[in-house]
């Protein structure tokens, strides 16, 4: 059954460690992330960008897929469905469907504006036992047509966000989705040590994790990052491995056309992606 990110976040932060939010883009993404962190006795959490969401035949197609997935692969892990970066009306519709968690994105409103809609939500979510992730500081770069100026955030908005009883908080650090430039400046630690200070226990969100060097990581969660959101990553080593194995010829060879065959070594890429993130977040043995 999907659960709520709040107990298994609210532990992480305790805990010290960050439990990860991989975005699925297809079956063999979700078989990938959840027998990963069953075979790791890990928590996971599953994001679900509007995109995404569109391109697997909508919200409830993706609560269909996953919860047939727990049910049928024996998934005993925490799993929690999350919606990434979404809109005042997909949260309301990822709500209707079923997902156990959900983000509103509203960074890109007035802070007046993205209080009044986050305060809607809360109220929602409280009472369906799901969890609301929220956003101050757009996120830099660019995920299914989300467009982020890479801003740091004002921690007192930050404050302000997280007492309206938000389950977990993204801020903008200096983090931006997708690859970072090479003359990147790195995560703004001293806002970071801001946030947490006036957030005290509300777990922290870093996305962006693709391309974060492992000191970073550490260093963020340290600062009570408990959740870091990985998306791009399993999407180049998915494409890597499916490419070598085209320019190797296996397509070529027997039955080498058939698709269980031609993404095995994507998908295999995929979850090895995974484990190494789920090493480096702490969250492996904590389900
Ligand atoms: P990356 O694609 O950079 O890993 O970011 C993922 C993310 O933050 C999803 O919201």
């Amino acid at each position: 059954m999907l659960v709520s990110a709040k107990d298994m976040l609210n532990k992480a932060k305790a805990g010290k460690y960050a439990v990860g939010q991989f975005n699925i883009n297809n079956l063999e993404w979700t078989k990938a992330i959840l027998q990963t962190a069953q075979e790791l006795n890990s928590p996971v959490i599953l994001g679900v960008s509007e995109g995404a969401g569109k391109y697997m035949c909508g919200y409830k197609t993706v609560v269909g897929m996953v919860n047939g997935m727990l049910e049928e692969l024996n998934i005993t892990v925490p799993v929690a469905l999350h919606l990434d970066h979404g809109s005042y009306e997909g949260a309301k519709k990822c709500i209707e469907a079923g997902f156990s968690s959900v983000m509103f994105d509203g960074s890109h409103y007035p802070i007046e504006e993205n209080i009044a809609k986050t305060k809607e939500l809360v109220e929602t979510c409280n009472e369906l036992g799901l969890s609301l992730e929220a956003e101050v500081g757009a996120i830099g770069g660019e995920e299914d047509g989300v467009v982020g100026s890479g801003e740091v955030a004002d921690p007192k908005e930050c404050k302000m966000i997280a007492d309206l009883g938000v389950t977990m908080l993204a801020a903008g650090i200096g983090n931006i989705h997708g690859k970072y430039p090479a003359n990147w400046a790195g995560l703004s630690f001293d806002t970071l040590a801001e946030i947490q200070e006036l957030t005290g226990t509300m777990p922290l969100v870093l996305h962006g994790g693709t391309g974060i060097p492992a000191d970073m990581i550490k260093k963020a969660i340290s600062l009570g990052v408990s959740k870091i959101n990985v998306n791009t990553e399993c999407q180049l080593a998915f494409a890597e491995a499916t490419r070598k194995y085209i320019e190797a010829g296996k397509d070529l060879e027997g039955k080498g056309f058939d698709p269980r065959k031609l993404l095995a070594d994507g998908t295999a890429a995929i979850k090895a992606t995974v484990k190494e993130k789920m090493e480096l977040f702490g969250s492996v043995g904590k389900a």
